[in-house]
């Protein structure tokens, strides 16, 4: 069985097709699949889908492309969000200076106040972090009593290890199979295999062969398929394993 640990189906680039790509999911062997929620909508859609289907669980939060709207009503909204019990994790949350949009100075506060809600919550946090390493690291730290995952990894081996150190989860997706991943496949060499998680970030980042077209969930085995190589595994074994971890950090 696969967990797809980061999927944004709720995005409208499913409307025609939704209902029918999760029906087939089961039977496909995706048997849990974490929903995340980007800004206010897409975290009451998650919550709405996790509702709607039992293999499916929410995340919700601002992505650091609405981090100008993280407010002190949104943050009530979240927390209120967070008592339902189909919610499990904080995200995706994070900083993102490859599209600097908002600035910093509006990114790093959003981020801050995030964390300290799973903080307050005792919740995990799903992290989207892009050329912003140094100052991720540096709320890491500022959170010790806060793990979760970086997902869609893109740091270094150095960082791989200080997370795990700490506690922390790596998310891989389909970039993990493109031609010149070798930052990515170096991580996951190193990595130990109870911090390994996949994730398609469906509908972005579809792995070979599927390079540039719309993803989804019935993809993430792709993933699991060439993290079983670099590890030496069964492909049954990756998705029993990842499966297992992206449970005891949901608690699902
Ligand atoms: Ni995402």
């Amino acid at each position: 069985m696969y967990f797809d640990s980061h999927a944004h189906l709720d995005d409208q680039r499913f409307d025609a097709d939704r209902e029918e790509i999760l029906a087939a999911l089961p039977a496909q062997g995706v048997g849990l699949i974490m929903n995340i929620g980007c800004d206010l909508k897409s975290s009451l859609q998650s919550v709405a889908l996790a509702h709607q289907y039992p293999f499916v669980y929410a995340a919700v939060g601002s992505h650091p492309d609405d981090a100008a709207q993280l407010d002190e009503a949104r943050l009530t909204l979240y927390r209120q969000l967070c008592a339902d019990e189909r919610v499990k994790a904080i995200g995706e949350i994070g900083l993102d200076y490859h599209y600097e949009d908002p600035t910093r100075d509006v990114q790093l506060p959003a981020f801050r106040k995030q964390l300290e809600l799973a903080r307050e919550l005792g919740l995990p946090v799903i992290v989207h972090e892009r050329e912003a390493h140094a100052d991720g690291m540096e709320l890491v730290r500022q959170f010790p009593e806060v793990t979760g995952v970086f997902h869609c990894y893109s740091g270094s081996l150095e960082q791989a290890k200080e997370l795990v150190k700490r506690g922390w989860y790596i998310g891989f997706t389909g970039v993990i199979t493109f031609k010149n991943a070798r930052k990515a496949v170096e991580v996951a060499e190193w990595l130990p295999l109870d911090r390994i998680l996949i994730e398609t970030d469906c509908p972005y980042m579809a792995p070979e062969p599927h390079r540039g077209r719309r993803n989804d969930s019935r993809l993430v085995p792709l993933v699991a398929a060439k993290l079983a190589e670099i590890k030496g595994l069964s492909l049954e074994e990756m998705g029993e394993i990842t499966t297992e971890n992206a449970r005891r950090l949901f608690r699902i």
